[in-house]
């Protein structure tokens, strides 16, 4: 019997391909759980939370599989599953809509103040010259990263009659011409767009990709969104260039570490924040925990994985 821990908040519907799997048993606990044998297990189900570190690896000689339900690898150390031979599999394109609906309500909300005004007429108060925002329509939207969520993300903000430019250096200017978006390179983006959002995962190069230096390119009252991964954005440097009036606002749904506790953002009251939600709908939950849940199945079943 292969004994599969699922050690994060996983659909359970979507478990289901695991579920009827005769030959494996289920244990859903957190890798921190005293009654958890971890030598024991084979295979690994995690979201965001769980840190699959190299000292959890050494914990778990038997593990053959971690398959993460979502995107972003980076709290897997994939080269530690490499060494001892671990596959990580994830399910890349499950919450693509999802993000991209989040980043792109996100942005009409930094845009028209939904939240603080929100928070205003539940305090009791009606002041509707406080709240005065501005339109998505005719603004320069700078997409950073035209994967699966950046393309999706242009096609919604192209429907609202925004320029979107971007920079990827994997975008051909034929691609960029069939989505209707502008190819640039990355001061250009910095230098026209009004609203810059980060669409990459975070590695060696994309840490602190938008810093001080990056942040001086940019337009004066410029807004920032990050809905991908804390880091991208070098949060002190934002915080500077929030503080000195450069940057109008700023949307995170991600940060550095997570839970972020004290923050020094959120004494700003245009930024806007939420708790790593891009991935959370019924839909996106339901989609990566099957797309998981297939993919450990086929790898006991010695059939190729797809998504390693
Ligand atoms: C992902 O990498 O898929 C997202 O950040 C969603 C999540 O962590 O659940």
């Amino acid at each position: 019997m292969y004994q599969i821990l699922v050690a994060d908040a996983i659909n359970a519907e979507g478990l289901q391909p695991l579920l009827e799997y005769k030959d494996a048993v289920i244990i859903e606990k957190k890798v921190t759980d005293p009654e958890v044998e971890l030598e024991k297990i084979d295979a690994l189900l995690v979201r965001s939370a769980t840190k699959v570190t190299e000292e959890l690896f050494e914990k778990m000689p038997q593990l053959k599989i971690v398959a993460r339900a979502g995107v972003g690898v980076d709290n897997i150390d994939v080269n530690a599953a490499t060494k001892r031979g671990v596959i990580v599999v994830n399910a890349p394109d499950g919450n693509t809509i999802s993000t991209a609906e989040h980043t792109f309500a996100m942005m009409a909300a930094l845009m028209r103040n939904i939240p603080q005004a929100h928070q205003s007429v539940k305090n009791l108060e009606w002041k509707r010259n406080e709240f005065v925002g501005n339109e998505l329509y005719g603004k320069t939207l700078g997409i950073l990263g035209m994967g699966r969520i950046g393309t999706e993300l242009a096609k919604r903000s192209k429907a609202f009659g925004m320029n979107v430019q971007v920079f990827d250096p994997f975008l051909t200017n034929e691609r960029a011409s069939k989505l209707g978006v502008q190819n640039s390179s990355l001061d250009e983006v910095l230098e026209h767009a009004d609203i810059i959002t980060v669409h990459t995962p975070l590695t060696a190069e994309t840490k602190g990709l938008i810093n001080e230096k990056a942040l001086s390119k940019t337009k004066k009252g410029v807004y920032f969104l990050n809905c991908a991964r804390g880091g991208i954005i070098d949060e002190d440097a934002l915080a500077t260039f929030i503080g000195n009036g450069h940057v109008a606002g700023a949307a995170l749904d991600v940060f550095e570490v997570e839970p972020p506790g004290e923050y020094p953002l959120f004494k700003f009251d245009n930024v806007i924040v939420t708790p790593h939600l891009g991935a959370s709908t019924r839909e996106a939950q339901l989609n990566v925990a099957t797309q998981v849940a297939k993919e450990v199945r086929m790898f006991f079943e010695d059939k190729p994985v797809s998504n390693s």
